[in-house]
C-alpha cells in the first residue's frame, strides 16, 4: 500500500506524472469528474486547517467521490485517549483513502503502518507537509517552467514551518538549486535538514537573518508564518513573532520575475499591499494545491489495487529513546522505538528523524 508520509516517498518521475495530472485536470476537468466514484476520502484533522482539509475535500468531490471527515481532535475518540493506530484501523473500514494532520512528529507514519488503506500525510507536527509541497511544486512549474537552477529563499520559521523542510528535500533533487535560508537564530532550519538532506546532497545554500541583503539573488522567496503553536514559551514567541514583514519597499532590489510563495495562513509577514504585484503567487498556490491533491489521490487509489504495506525502516535498539519531545513515540506508547543509520553512521529515530546520540 503506497502512503505519502514524506515528500521523498515519491520519486522525481512520480512528481512530474503528478504534475503532468495535475495540469491535464486543470486544462479537462469533465475528463475526471466520476474518477473516484463510489471512493471514499476520509480527513482526519486534529489540528486546525482551512486550506488543507478544504482542498482535499474539493479534491475528491471534483472527481466523484465522497467525503468522512473528522475536523478536530475535540470532536473524535482521541478526545477519549484512543491510539492513532487504532483510529487507523478503524478509518480502515469505512473508507479507500486518509488524509491525516496531526500536533506530533511522525503521527502519520504511525497511521500508515496500522491502515489498511493509504494514507497521506497532511501535516504531522513540525516535521514534515509533503501535499503542500506538491502545492509549491506546481506553483514553481507553472511560473518558472521547471526546478532546476533556481535560487531559492526560505523566509520566516524554518525551525518548526514543516512545509520548509519538505519543500527542501523536494527542491534538493533538482539540478542547480540554491537555498538562502533566512531565519532568526533561533529558528533556523532543523539540524537533521541541514545535515541530513542539504549537506548530504552538496546543495549549496547560505543561512541569513537578513532578507533584504538576500532579495536580489532570488528566483523564489518562499515567506513563511512563525508557528507559534510550537514554541515552548509565549514570550519567546512574542519576540521573534515580526522578525519579518515584507512589504513592497523591501521588494525593490528584487528581481522582476521573482515569484513570491507563502503556503499560508499569513499572519503579519506579508503586507496585503504586496497582493495586486504581479509576483505574487500565494493564492494561485492555493488553487493548484487542489489539483496536485486530485492527481495524488487518484494516484494513490490506482496503486492500492496493487497490494503492499507501508513499512518503517529501522531496527529496535534497546533502552534507546527519542529525545524530541514532540515525537509520536512520546505519546504512542505501543509504538516500537526504532532506529534507522544513515551512510555516514548517524543513528535517527525512524518516525520524528531526530538525531540519537
Ligand atoms: C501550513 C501548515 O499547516 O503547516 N499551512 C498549510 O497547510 N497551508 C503553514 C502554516 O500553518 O503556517
Amino acid at each position: 500500500m503506497k502512503s505519502v508520509i514524506d515528500v521523498v516517498d515519491l520519486t522525481v518521475g512520480e512528481i512530474d506524472e503528478l504534475i503532468k495530472i495535475a495540469c491535464d485536470i486543470i486544462e479537462n476537468p469533465e475528463k475526471y469528474q466520476d474518477a473516484m466514484k463510489h471512493k471514499k476520502l476520509a480527513t482526519l484533522f486534529f489540528e486546525p486547517s482551512t486550506r488543507t482539509r478544504l482542498s482535499f475535500e474539493a479534491a475528491m468531490y471534483e472527481l466523484g467521490g465522497s467525503v468522512l471527515s473528522v475536523s478536530s481532535a475535540q470532536s473524535s475518540s482521541a478526545a477519549k485517549g484512543e491510539s492513532i493506530a487504532d483510529t487507523a484501523k478503524t478509518v480502515s473500514q469505512y473508507a479507500d483513502i486518509i488524509a491525516m494532520r496531526h500536533p506530533k512528529d511522525g503521527a502519520a507514519l504511525a497511521a500508515s503502518t496500522n491502515a489498511s488503506i493509504p494514507v497521506i500525510n497532511a501535516g504531522d507536527g513540525g516535521h514534515c507537509h509533503p501535499t503542500q509541497t506538491l502545492a509549491d511544486l506546481l506553483t514553481v512549474y507553472r511560473e518558472k517552467g521547471g526546478f532546476e537552477n533556481l535560487c531559492v529563499g526560505i523566509c520566516g520559521d524554518l525551525k518548526y514551518g514543516r512545509t520548509v523542510h519538505s519543500l527542501i528535500a523536494a527542491l534538493s533533487r533538482y539540478a542547480g538549486i540554491k537555498f538562502v535560508l533566512i531565519s532568526p537564530k533561533e529558528l533556523s532550519v532543523p539540524e537533521y535538514v541541514t545535515e541530513g538532506i542539504i549537506k548530504k546532497n552538496n546543495i549549496p545554500f547560505t543561512e541569513t537573518e537578513f532578507l533584504e541583503e538576500a532579495m536580489p539573488k532570488l528566483d523564489i522567496l518562499y515567506m513563511t508564518r512563525i508557528q507559534r503553536e510550537r514554541f515552548d514559551s509565549e514570550e519567546e514567541y512574542m519576540r521573534l513573532k515580526d522578525s519579518y514583514i515584507l512589504t513592497p519597499d523591501k521588494l525593490s532590489g528584487a528581481k522582476p520575475d521573482l515569484s513570491i510563495l507563502h503556503p499560508l495562513p499569513r499572519v503579519n509577514e506579508i503586507s496585503v499591499d504586496i497582493d495586486k504585484d504581479p509576483r505574487a503567487c500565494y493564492f494561485k498556490q492555493v488553487r493548484y494545491g487542489k489539483y496536485m491533491r486530485m492527481a495524488l489521490i487518484l494516484k494513490l487509489i490506482d496503486e492500492a489495487e496493487k497490494d503492499g504495506k507501508t513499512t518503517v525502516r529501522g531496527t529496535h535498539i534497546e533502552n534507546a529513546v527519542c529525545k524530541n519531545a514532540r515525537c509520536v513515540t512520546n505519546c504512542e506508547r505501543e509504538l516500537e522505538k526504532l532506529f534507522y543509520h544513515t551512510e555516514n553512521g548517524e543513528c535517527r529515530c525512524s518516525w520524528c528523524d531526530t538525531k540519537i546520540d
